[in-house]
């Protein structure tokens, strides 16, 4: 799907940082664009916003962890605009879990973590494949996922990281289900990075449902100052990826139809070069000097909330594992 313009994008998560970055990046092409989220006030804010910059573009109120609510989304998408020609399951949370270790964690983040970050993504594609395929056009689904378990792994947030893994295996699930019936259709899994995306998922506690409430004490959300403290600490750089940059590379990706839209990252490729060496080389994991340095970097972490009350949030170490 090498031409976009005029044609329907559908974006979840689109209130708010990489899905509004993507919500925005496809108006300016020319596409029809439908963002869905869950929290209504930022999405009335971000389609007057876009709209203002002459995108054709209208919002939809979903919570993505409910098929219900998604197959609705389809169903308005479909009767408004007659075709979804590129689907971004992007929604996703993330739940503080850095100062819990596994063995503590709580059912309920799990649950919200999985709701979102894993079923939200599966909804998207039951509600909406069926219905592109039957309709016959080119067109692409491209989930969100994280390098953070999509890709290698930051080991002090494994209920983020389990999800985002779930994502991978899907996606390429379907890829190659899609190329087994030669479906128009194609997928993409898309790694937002290389560095930390800062944006509103270290507030993702303002989105979570009453019914699975937090069985555990949560920190005040890191800042960017807190994430850059931390990691000059540890003796570390600290870059930030906006969310511009990730609509930027997603839509080339798109355009260029790849599976894998991932950034230029020489310290990324190291990363992933060295998990799969690793595999063949049937060594175990954390033989590495990053291991050690997140110690200081989880420490710093740690310290820092006692005094502060601030987590270290998501994708806090992804400042240490991104330099
Ligand atoms: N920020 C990063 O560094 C980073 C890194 C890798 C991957 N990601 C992934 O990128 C995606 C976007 O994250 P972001 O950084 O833009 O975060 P964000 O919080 O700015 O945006 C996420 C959006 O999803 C919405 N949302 C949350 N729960 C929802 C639900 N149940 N139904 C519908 N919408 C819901 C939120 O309201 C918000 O608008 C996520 O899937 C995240 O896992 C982010």
């Amino acid at each position: 799907m090498t031409e976009l313009e005029g044609r329907v994008a559908v974006v979840t998560g689109g209130a708010s940082g990489v899905g509004r970055a993507l919500g925005a990046r496809f108006a300016r092409a020319g596409m029809r664009v439908v963002l869905a989220d869950v929290e209504k006030s930022a999405l009335d804010a971000t389609v007057a916003a876009l709209r203002a910059q002459g995108g054709d573009v209208s919002g939809f109120v979903t919570d993505v962890s409910d098929f219900a609510s998604v197959a609705s989304l389809a169903r308005h998408c479909f009767e408004t605009h007659g075709a979804v020609h590129l689907l971004c399951n992007n929604a996703g949370i993330g739940t503080d879990e850095s100062r819990t270790m596994l063995w503590d964690s709580t059912e309920n983040d799990w649950k919200w973590a999985f709701a979102v970050n894993a079923w939200g993504v599966l909804n998207g594609v039951r509600a909406f494949v069926p219905e592109m395929l039957k309709r016959g056009e080119p067109g692409r689904v491209v989930n969100t996922s994280s390098g953070n378990g999509g890709l290698v792994l930051i080991p002090t947030t494994p209920v983020y990281a389990t999800t985002r893994s779930a994502v991978s295996t899907l996606t390429e699930a379907l890829h190659l289900q899609l190329k087994l019936v030669r479906a128009k259709l194609e997928a993409s899994v898309l790694y937002p990075g290389p560095h930390v995306v800062a944006m509103n998922i270290f507030n993702a506690a303002r989105n979570r449902p009453a019914e699975l409430p937090p069985e555990r004490p949560l920190g005040k959300p890191p800042t960017l100052d807190d994430l850059r403290a931390w990691s000059e600490k540890a003796g570390r750089g600290f870059k930030v990826t906006t969310p511009e940059e990730v609509a930027d590379y997603a839509f080339d990706g798109i355009r260029a139809g790849r599976f894998y839209p991932l950034p230029e990252s020489a310290d990324m490729d190291q990363r992933i070069r060295a998990r799969v060496e690793g595999v063949l080389a049937r060594r175990r994991p954390g033989a590495s000097a990053r291991l050690n340095s997140l110690r200081g970097v989880v420490r710093g972490g740690a310290e820092d909330s006692l005094r502060h009350g601030r987590g270290l949030g998501v994708d806090a170490a992804l400042v240490h594992f991104r330099a």
